[in-house]
């Protein structure tokens, strides 16, 4: 790791390897694998199935109790492979947006946008797909991909989700936008050989549309994509986009992943600049001032959550919002 304002060049442990000038120092110690020079360690980190999460602070929970219930949606996104593992692959998606970093948290989880946002996508899909030929077979997985996004409210109600102490959440379960991709028929031979069929049937049953790390984290386990949140300013945000191979499954798994990312999250696709314009509006409406407070009650008692935690609610609730900024001052309040 070479620092981009002097050059000094760090080993991957954060030991200082080279200064390029290191005469005029005199007796001070900077010299390679000085103590006193290399990069700080983060007072904390750990890993969760080879996903890394880092703080800075030495206090707090452990990560396995901040993730919570949450190990279960990761533990979905990684067992979708054969094999039990996913590797980065494909690049970055890195889009600068216009808004608050909480727009896109409060959005992954938002099913009462789609029908409404989405139409200029999903209406045409939705026509495409009714004129093709009878008999037409073919997977056709950009109109799969689209047409769900005008699903109806029963719909997105129906598909459920779970909101969690320290802000996650899951968006769907039950069902999401995502439970009628047709898939490789190798995919599936391939799950049954590496996990068995009844867990394989499991695993690919349980659909989410998103699940959230809060505050910074997304992820897509049917489609195998991760998004990182890295706030700029108060009203900029740069959001990533990784994606990930499933070991041992079929290239057409990947190349699914890849489709799904061009068309929906690229600014060059034709669903995400939807959202990233909607957030614009937004961030530019919430300086009117008024009115003072946003409407946030919508399924004002989800009821008593579950025994690990987690709550059960509609996929339209905004209880998914209400977990977010009680998080949120929960944090805020910590000093
Ligand atoms: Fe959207």
């Amino acid at each position: 790791m070479r620092c981009g304002y002097h050059g000094w060049i760090y080993g991957l442990d954060g030991a200082l390897r080279t200064v390029p000038a290191q005469k005029g120092y005199g007796d001070r110690p900077v010299k390679p694998g000085a103590c006193d020079y290399g990069m700080a360690p983060l007072p904390g980190f750990a890993a969760y199935r080879g996903f890394v999460f880092g703080r800075l602070t030495a206090d707090g929970p452990s990560l396995e109790q901040w993730l919570g219930p949450l190990t279960g949606s990761i533990d979905n996104f990684i067992d979708r492979s054969p094999e039990g593992a996913v590797e980065v692959a494909g690049g970055v998606l890195r889009y600068d947006h216009a808004c608050n970093w909480k727009f896109f948290m409060e959005n992954t989880l938002d099913a009462l946008h789609p029908m409404v946002v989405h139409m200029s996508a999903a209406r045409p899909a939705r026509a495409v797909a009714a004129a093709l030929p009878e008999g037409d077979n073919a997977m056709h997985f950009e109109l799969q991909a689209l047409a769900p996004f005008t699903a109806s409210y029963d719909f997105y109600d129906s598909m459920g989700g779970r909101v969690m102490p320290h802000g996650h959440a899951d968006l769907g379960g039950r069902a999401s936008i995502h439970s009628d991709y047709a898939s490789d028929e190798t995919y599936w031979q391939a799950m049954v050989d590496g996990h068995g069929a009844d867990k394989a049937a499991g695993i690919l049953s349980l659909s989410r549309n998103n699940s959230i790390a809060y505050p910074s984290l997304m992820f897509k386990a049917p489609v195998q994509l991760l998004r990182v949140v890295r706030p700029v300013a108060v009203d900029r945000t740069i959001i990533e986009t990784w994606h990930f191979r499933l070991k041992g499954a079929p290239p057409s798994m990947f190349h699914r992943t890849i489709a799904y990312s061009t068309m929906v999250n690229s600014s060059a696709g034709m669903v995400g600049p939807d959202d990233h314009e909607m957030y614009r509006r937004m961030q530019a409406g919430l300086k009117a001032g008024q009115p003072e407070w946003i409407e946030l009650g919508r399924h004002a008692d989800p009821g008593a959550p579950d025994p690990d935690g987690a709550t059960q609610v509609e996929g339209t609730s905004d209880a998914f919002f209400r977990g977010q900024f009680q998080a949120w001052r929960d944090l805020m309040e910590v000093a």
